[in-house]
């Protein structure tokens, strides 16, 4: 698995994603995405739309404001409990939720480092002693071990020098080298050993206010979620779109939270992208219709590439749902983190429906014909991260070869998410012939599939190139595609494949009908009529 520094590297140096505002510093928690970045997001996000909502039946779009009215956050319970457990440190000042605290902790530099030291050691008290006077002075040094360790070891050596640190007696050993001067045990700070607060919750809820003067203006939030907008338009688009149950309505659109620890890279931030849809249906056909778009939905990911060993279902505790749900699955993958949530996909019932008829006095029932009978409709909801999607693309497609002793970097994207589907390279470029004829091809090509032309280097060089940013297929133009004073032109360019790397040659004429194939999957087929071609 490739680690999260090799990516960022990567897409920063290859303009897929760039830290916000960098040169007043950067903004921890945005990301910007670059040229290549911006075609590969659009990219995931028009294939959602496509298979959620252009070729079903069923389904249909919906792009709602991201301000809303206040009462909104009131009827969904966003106001009242959309919250994460808050910890902070009383030392360094630093903020973890409470719930990822211990994790933190067992990441931090300095619980590595104490680890590595107990593990070297017979002795606990030795170990801790060194550790406590040497590297944790620098890691930790406002753990109460490294602060008071007279004391502290003191308390050690009536217990166990003879120990031996396993990961279940985690717990214990932080209890014993974190504790106040009474000796009471407290969380210790992952960053510098510090006290933690006990935790409390803060809202994720961004605040707003619409209006020039702040004292009059409308406070309102900027939504946490796309989903609320859907609910409060049920029956607008059910007017409008004569949809009979089930149906669903999707939505694609930017969502905010003020995350306590925004971090690893693009994957939790405080302004990110969502892909929702809300699915209604009849009371009673919800868990069959709930498990049909867990499946869908876990196959879309494979089908465009990601690999079945690094995607998981993942079934939530009863502890873990919401009041309301009556069964929520999350698609996780195995980010270099490890396993995190991608998408969850939740059976919410007839909940929201119903909190928003309840606080506006609008009826948002569905008549069904064939009982005469109103209903309010359940709720399936799976709902995806756009960024999230997209970081999990690049990382299941990142690979590192090696070709004839060289590292070669090569993104294996799905070719219908690849930034770039074409590039057409001349393979000299002082010679005009060769350079007008790649210009004319990179003309027609671009008509349906986004190419580019490109002669700053060397061939071998372009190819790598379009190899680290996952372009599927390269045409070259050379001397004999075009003649010169010895022989006639042969009118054909080669095609070369990424994964492979092999080659074939095709007539110019032939070609867009050749990428129309290759680009779908046909590429050994166009080797079986063309036969492999070796310079
Ligand atoms: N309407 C349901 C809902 O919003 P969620 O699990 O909180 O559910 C759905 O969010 C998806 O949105 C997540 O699976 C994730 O892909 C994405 N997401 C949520 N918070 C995010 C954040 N802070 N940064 C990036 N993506 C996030």
């Amino acid at each position: 698995m490739v680690d999260m520094d090799k990516i960022v590297s990567l897409c920063k140096r290859r303009g897929f994603i760039f830290q916000s505002s960098e040169i007043y510093g950067g903004l921890g928690s945005a990301w910007d995405y670059g040229p290549l970045g911006v075609e590969l997001k659009n990219n995931v996000k028009r294939l959602w739309w496509r298979d959620n909502v252009q070729l079903r039946d069923d389904m249909v779009g919906l792009d709602a404001a991201i301000t809303m009215h206040p009462k909104v956050w009131e009827a969904s319970g966003h106001l009242a409990s959309f919250s994460d457990p808050f910890t902070g440190c009383t030392a360094c000042g630093r903020h973890y939720r409470g719930d990822h605290l211990t994790e933190a902790i067992w990441g931090s530099k300095w619980f590595e480092s104490l680890k590595r030291r107990l593990a070297n050691e017979d002795d606990a008290v030795v170990a801790l002693q060194k550790w406590a006077t040497g590297d944790g002075k620098k890691l930790a040094p406002n753990l109460a071990l490294v602060q008071r360790p007279e004391v502290i070891l003191s308390l050690w050596k009536t217990k166990r020098s003879r120990y031996r640190f396993v990961q279940s007696e985690f717990g214990e050993l932080l209890d014993g080298i974190a504790c106040a001067p009474d000796g009471t045990p407290h969380n210790p700070c992952p960053n510098c050993g510090g006290q933690m607060s006990d935790p409390r919750p803060a809202s994720l809820m961004l605040e707003t206010f619409l209006g020039p003067v702040q004292e009059t203006a409308t406070k309102t939030y900027l939504r946490p979620e796309t989903a609320q907008g859907i609910f409060v338009n049920f029956d607008n688009v059910l007017q409008a779109s004569r949809k009979k149950l089930p149906f669903g309505i999707a939505q694609i659109g930017k969502s905010f939270r003020n995350e306590i620890t925004p971090g690893n890279f693009t994957f939790r931030t405080r302004e990110f992208e969502q892909m929702e849809i809300e699915y209604f249906c009849m009371p009673g056909t919800d868990e069959e219709w709930h498990q049909r778009w867990i499946d869908e939905r876990f196959a879309w990911y494979q089908r465009y590439g990601i690999r079945k060993e690094n995607i998981q279902l993942r079934e939530h505790e009863r502890d873990e749902l919401a009041f309301y749900a009556k069964r929520c699955v999350d698609v996780e993958y195995l980010f270099p983190m490890g396993w995190s949530e991608l998408e969850g996909i939740a059976n919410r019932t007839d909940y929201d429906l119903k909190q928003h008829s309840n606080f506006s006095g609008k009826v948002l029932e569905y008549f069904d014909e064939e009982s005469k009978q109103k209903l309010v409709p359940y709720v399936i909801e799976p709902s995806a991260g756009a960024d999230r999607s997209v970081l999990a693309f690049l990382v299941d497609a990142y690979n590192e070869e090696k070709v004839r002793g060289e590292n070669r970097v090569v993104l294996k994207f799905h070719p219908e998410l690849a930034p770039i589907k074409i590039a057409v390279l001349p393979l000299l470029k002082k010679n005009s012939r060769i350079v007008e004829t790649a210009k004319k091809i990179t003309g027609e090509l671009r008509k349906r599939w986004y190419s580019v032309y490109d002669d700053t280097a060397s061939i071998g060089r372009l190819y790598r190139r379009q190899d680290e940013v996952g372009t599927p297929f390269c045409v070259t133009v050379d001397v004999q595609t075009v003649g010169d004073d010895k022989s006639a032109a042969d009118e054909k360019v080669t095609v070369r494949d990424r994964d492979t790397m092999q080659q074939i040659r095709v007539p110019m004429v032939a070609l867009g009908s050749v990428v129309d194939r290759i680009m779908a999957g046909g590429w050994m087929d166009a080797v079986r009529e063309f036969g492999l071609f070796k310079d």
